[in-house]
């Protein structure tokens, strides 16, 4: 087992150097389906979801070439089958971008029923909806999602009952070589979908409004090869801003896409954060005590869901009352139990979590019970007296590249520890 033991209290100063988003990453890598040519990815970030999608697409017959640490030639065009392997599938919710991607260019495809984070329910009926609305025929059999399109798939209106980040990529990638013109009404806006759009663009497609909720797709006959550079990942820059708040001191964050962090920094500065914006860097400060905040997560472009763990964490460093409100999804509130081992005193009612901050945390051994459950605990960590130790790292890696290097560069005392497993068995017993 391994785990990340954090002795707290440390100020972080000094520059952090943002990863591609992985969420983008993780469509654009099965969008090179669609293209009958090499793409040539940069910007890609070292994580494993990543390196799953990767060997998903290896073990189906796609060609990968390594060309420095963050630039990969992916080459999808001798795929030998459709149907994507089962055990890999299962382990990565993002998979389910391979059912867009097979369908647009074989108008086939059997993918496992995805993996993920546990929110609750993941239900992803608009993208059945969607495949459906284009002319292809989907059912759920053995634990796979079989679509099917023999007559070929054809561009029309798709409306999303639901704003989906996932459906609205699928759809997008089943669209770009159908026939004719799809249009899709109540789209998400995330910047991750304008990277796929823009993507998909620079292959060859026709897509506009990506970033509205109304998103045109034009299909074409043929996407070719290209080069196509990964937007900076914003949920990871978040994560750090939202770490400075919490531990004190002063950080560059560098290599950031400034309006895609106005949501995160108007925030901040409520909770008494200082944030300077530069080209392509943010400077958070805080040498102030941390005021109370109230949260709503929304869409884009509102607070996003993906950092309510690690403000919620912040927030106990606040004192008084918070309210934290999910509006995303239905359960994401499973590490405040984790928290509460640490001293938190937080009331979860539904969606809505009240944090009664006492302005301290006192280190203790958490879980990572998900991608940004475990960052909070990271956060929480950083900033608590005493040491945390964070089991169930491998949640973490999935999304987060160099996390240890990236906190130990600014000043943190966090390390990767690996405990034998004699003494895992006799914490067990
Ligand atoms: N929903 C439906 N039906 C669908 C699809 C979604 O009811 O067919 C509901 C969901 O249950 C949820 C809401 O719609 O309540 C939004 O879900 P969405 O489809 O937007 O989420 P997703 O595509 O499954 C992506 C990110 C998540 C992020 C959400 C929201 C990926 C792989 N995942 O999930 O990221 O929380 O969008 O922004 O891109 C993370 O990175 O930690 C993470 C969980």
């Amino acid at each position: 087992m391994i785990k990340y033991e954090i002795h707290g209290g440390n100020e972080l100063n000094g520059e952090i150097h943002i990863s591609g988003a992985k969420n983008a990453a993780i469509a654009i890598i099965p969008a090179a389906v669609l293209v009958d040519g090499i793409c040539r990815i940069e910007n890609v970030p070292k994580i494993k979801d990543v390196t799953l999608q990767l060997e998903i697409l290896c073990d189906m017959g796609a060609s990968v070439r390594l060309i420095n640490e963050h630039t990969i030639e992916l080459d999808c065009r001798r795929l030998y089958t459709t149907k994507a392997p089962y055990d890999l599938c299962r382990k990565i919710r993002a998979s389910y971008y391979l059912i867009g991607s097979l369908l647009g260019r074989y108008k086939h495809a059997e993918v496992a029923l995805p993996g993920g984070c546990n929110f609750g329910v993941r239900p992803i009926d608009q993208h059945v909806k969607g495949f459906e609305t284009l002319g292809a025929t989907v059912e759920i059999k053995n634990g796979f999602i079989n679509a099917d399109a023999g007559n070929g798939l054809v561009g029309t209106n798709v409306y999303l009952d639901i704003v989906s980040v996932g459906a609205t990529m699928n759809i997008m990638l089943a669209a770009v070589l159908a026939e004719g013109q799809t249009i899709i009404e109540n789209a998400a806006k995330e910047p991750h979908i304008v990277d796929l759009a823009n993507f998909l663009n620079s292959m060859g497609a026709s897509v506009s409004g990506a970033g509205t909720d109304v998103i045109k797709i034009k299909g074409v006959k043929r996407l070719s090869g290209g080069t196509y550079s990964i937007i900076p990942d914003q949920i990871e820059a978040g994560t750090y801003m939202a770490a400075v708040a919490a531990a004190g001191g002063e950080v560059l964050i560098k290599n950031v896409i400034p309006k895609h962090l106005e949501c995160i920094t108007a925030k901040l500065s409520e909770m008494g954060a200082e944030t300077v914006f530069f080209d392509d860097a943010v400077l958070v400060r805080r040498h102030m005590p941390l005021q109370k905040a109230n949260i709503k997560t929304m869409t884009y472009p509102g607070f996003p869901t993906d950092m309510q763990p690690q403000f919620t964490a912040v927030l106990c460093f606040a004192k008084g009352a918070s309210i934290v409100t999910e509006s995303v999804w239905d359960n994401r509130y499973k590490y405040v139990d984790e928290l509460k081992r640490m001293g938190a005193s937080i009331t979860v009612d539904g969606r809505t979590a009240i944090v009664d901050g006492k302005g301290s945390l006192n280190g203790a051994p958490v879980k990572a019970c998900d991608l940004r459950a475990g960052a909070a605990m990271v956060i929480a960590g950083l900033a608590a007296d005493g040491v945390t130790d964070v089991e169930d790292i491998y949640h973490i890696e999935r999304g987060y590249e160099d996390i240890v290097d990236k906190l130990r560069a600014v000043g943190a005392d966090i390390r990767r520890v690996e405990v034998p497993d004699t003494e895992v068995m006799r914490e067990a017993n």
